[in-house]
């Protein structure tokens, strides 16, 4: 029998043509080699998920929040202030809840992957899979790499949930200013909040609620031999306490392969790189957690 996860997901694949149909891939791949950032709209299905997401993470309980936690993984509700910004003394002022479509299966053995918001997220990261495959696709295009480099089994989902306490005064940033070290950051926020740095500049991004913002990350900077630039950004603490979720989709490549750079054609060891930007937030090296 399929299970109800299977038919979720076939009911996804259906309809990913809709779902890519409403983004101009080729313009996007443009802005992000020449400037590292791209708004789009986000596909109607996926605000849905979005939306429905934000609300249901609300009525998640402390207990699920205790079980369902993998930190080893990087996976599943990770505590407040695991995660920082580089400076290990000036942790992330936030919760997380990171979700990978490969351990699905394991999931599967909790109750908590029959919640709607476990749904929700599900539905979210397969609409939204597609959508950094079709940017990452042209950007290769531009290129002229014709081999794919795939990313669904290796990147992940985090939504980042900014309580209104505690508050503090010392800190400019909830989030201190980084670059994610992935290739690219797909990144919709239900309030203002988040400011990117091109050529350096402070840049207060602006989305209304049916878009989302594109960043490139250094892994895709190493790859394009520095012709990609990659985005600094950081979470800006509001001087009046109001709470903030958002969800990022880290776009990681598949590490099971071997990688040359689109230009120079130079052999690149990425699994390195990414391990060490992963370790650089707090986290477990990917190898450790695959
Ligand atoms: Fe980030």
């Amino acid at each position: 029998m399929q299970s109800d996860l299977s038919k979720h997901a076939s009911t996804n694949t259906a309809s990913s043509t809709r779902i890519n149909d409403q983004i101009d891939f080729p313009e996007c791949a443009r802005e992000l080699i020449h400037s590292g950032w791209s708004i789009n709209k986000l596909p109607i299905a996926l605000q849905a998920h979005f939306w429905d997401a934000l609300d249901l993470y609300a009525n998640v309980g402390s207990d699920v929040k205790s079980e369902f936690s993998f930190p080893d993984h990087t996976d599943g509700f990770l505590p407040f202030g695991m995660e920082y910004a580089k400076a290990t003394h000036q942790p992330d002022l936030c919760e997380r809840y990171c979700y990978w479509h490969k351990d699905r299966r394991r999931h599967e053995a909790h109750a908590f992957s029959g919640s709607e918001f476990y749904r929700a997220i599900c539905g979210y990261e397969s609409g939204i899979s597609e959508v950094a495959q079709g940017v990452l696709d042209s950007i290769c295009g531009f290129f002229n790499v014709s081999d794919p480099v795939d990313i669904r089994n290796s990147s992940y989902i985090q939504l980042c949930a900014y309580h209104k306490p505690p508050r503090r005064p010392d800190r400019e940033y909830l989030q201190n200013r980084h670059e994610d070290g992935h290739l690219l950051s797909i990144i919709k926020g239900n309030r203002d909040g988040l400011v990117i740095f091109p050529r350096g500049e402070r840049l207060v991004v602006r989305l209304a609620d049916d878009e989302m913002i594109v960043i490139t990350g250094s892994l895709l900077t190493l790859l394009s031999d520095n012709r990609i630039p990659y985005m600094d950004h950081a979470v800006t603490n509001p001087c009046v306490p109001v709470a903030r979720l958002s969800i990022v989709y880290f776009v990681i490549p598949d590490l099971t392969r071997k990688y040359t750079s689109f230009m120079n054609c130079k052999q690149l060891d990425l699994v390195a790189v990414a391990n060490e930007s992963h370790q650089a937030f707090g986290n477990n090296p990917f190898s450790a957690a695959a």
